[in-house]
């Protein structure tokens, strides 16, 4: 058995109780239905055909939870195939969707480098997983083998800057408990742990806690025997090389150049994204939304039938902020920033349901042609590059 799959099977990650789908559903990025539609699909997917997904290396079951929860409460048909090489994650990921009911999901032990046996897909999730692959490469050839041609994917892999500290960390635990089994390597390691200074740099990064959640968390973080990061410019790079092309981030704002300095003509994107990257040094993981270079690619928002949903916020408590302040204060990877806008988009804001289409808040707002053009879009692009508002017929 490889160590990869040693691990998990040790320690499936990351450490989930099926009962407390009853108390709460775990959201995140990728793998939420509004962001994978506005950034794959222009927020104009048409969710009347059943969409085949698939979650590849599913782990205890967060994006798959995720996905079919938020689709079964659209009513939207979908088939989800979930994949991953350890059976005690998939164990824990089947008894959380039991819980609450799910179907139309089909559960595979195995490994995503067969993908292609069960696709196409519309979406393709995979989160956390190909950094670990001894091939990663082989892993997004894979994963982008098993696209529909106008279908996309949502990847997450980690960052290099935010995980200051945990490589050397890796490479001391993994030396010095070599050949142990997994739990007497946590032992070990946990007591090493103890013995660091307080100012060594991992311990100094206030972005990682998960060595601090559980066990899982902590083996995950520090006793990972195959784990590489990505600097943005290269994971852009893997993907093209898959035949994929980038189509976003949940948010922009992190990848862009200007906070920081102009943005000489000589930079490409994925050159200016990464200085961007580097300066800003707190990213630890990216998430990135792609599509086969062959598809078109769509702008979310730019029709009067588009839907925009605000993402965590209430829409009259940001009317009412907005109308205050002509700001929104926005807390990104632990630092706060005022994001403007204009007062005069509040009454926009308000009606903002996730149900009426812009024609209608245009309509609702009584704003001629002009008045909506110098107003909205760009409200709507501020909060857009931080993830605030996202476009989608989800609820249409
Ligand atoms: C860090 S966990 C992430 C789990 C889940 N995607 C999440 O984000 O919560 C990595 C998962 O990838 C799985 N995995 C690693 N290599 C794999 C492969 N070649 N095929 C399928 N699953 C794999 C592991 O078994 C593990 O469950």
């Amino acid at each position: 058995m490889s160590d990869v799959k040693t691990q998990y099977e040790a320690f499936p990650y990351p450490q989930r109780d099926p009962r407390d789908e009853k108390k709460r559903l775990i959201s995140g990025s990728p793998s939420h239905p509004l962001e994978m539609d506005h950034h794959l699909f222009g927020g104009m997917r048409d969710w009347s055909a059943t969409t085949r997904i698939l979650v590849a290396g599913g782990g205890t079951g967060d994006a798959l939870i995720q996905l079919a929860q938020v689709l079964t409460t659209a009513k939207k048909a979908y088939e989800i195939t979930y994949i991953d090489l350890s059976s005690a994650s998939r164990e824990i990921a089947e008894a959380r969707a039991k819980m609450r009911g799910l179907t139309g999901i089909t559960f595979i032990s195995g490994s995503l480098l067969d993908a292609a046996k069960y696709g196409p897909f519309d979406y393709i999730d995979c989160c956390g997983v190909l950094h670990h692959l001894p091939d990663p490469q082989a892993g997004f050839d894979a994963l982008s083998a098993a696209l529909h041609p106008d279908g996309g994917i949502g990847v997450m892999v980690y960052a290099p800057y935010g995980r200051t500290g945990v490589y050397p960390l890796q490479e001391a635990f993994g030396a010095l408990t070599k050949g142990l089994p997994p739990e007497d390597q946590l032992k070990m390691a946990k007591s090493v742990f103890a013995a660091l200074p307080d100012n060594h740099p991992f311990k100094r990064n206030p972005h990682l806690v998960d060595h601090k959640q559980s066990d899982a968390g902590f083996y995950d973080l520090l006793l990972h025997s195959q784990d590489r990061p990505y600097g943005i410019d290269q994971l852009l790079e893997a993907l093209d090389q898959s035949g994929l092309q980038f189509a976003g981030v949940p948010q922009p704002y992190l990848y862009d150049l200007r906070r920081f300095a102009a943005r000489s003509d000589a930079l490409d994107d994925a050159a200016a994204m990464a200085l961007a990257e580097k300066l800003d040094g707190t990213i630890k993981t990216h998430v990135v939304y792609a599509r086969p270079k062959s598809a078109a690619m769509r702008t979310a928002g730019q029709t009067g039938r588009a839907i925009p949903h605000l993402k965590g916020m209430n829409a009259r408590a940001l009317a009412k902020a907005v109308v205050a302040k002509g700001a929104i204060p926005v807390t990104l990877n632990g630092v706060t920033h005022q994001v403007e806008i204009a007062k005069a988009a509040a009454p926009i804001l308000a009606g903002v349901d996730g149900r009426r289409d812009l024609a209608t808040l245009q309509k609702g707002a009584g704003l001629d042609p002009l008045a909506w053009a110098a107003i909205w879009p760009k409200a709507s692009r501020s909060l857009e590059q931080f993830g605030l508002l996202l476009y989608s017929r989800l609820l249409a």
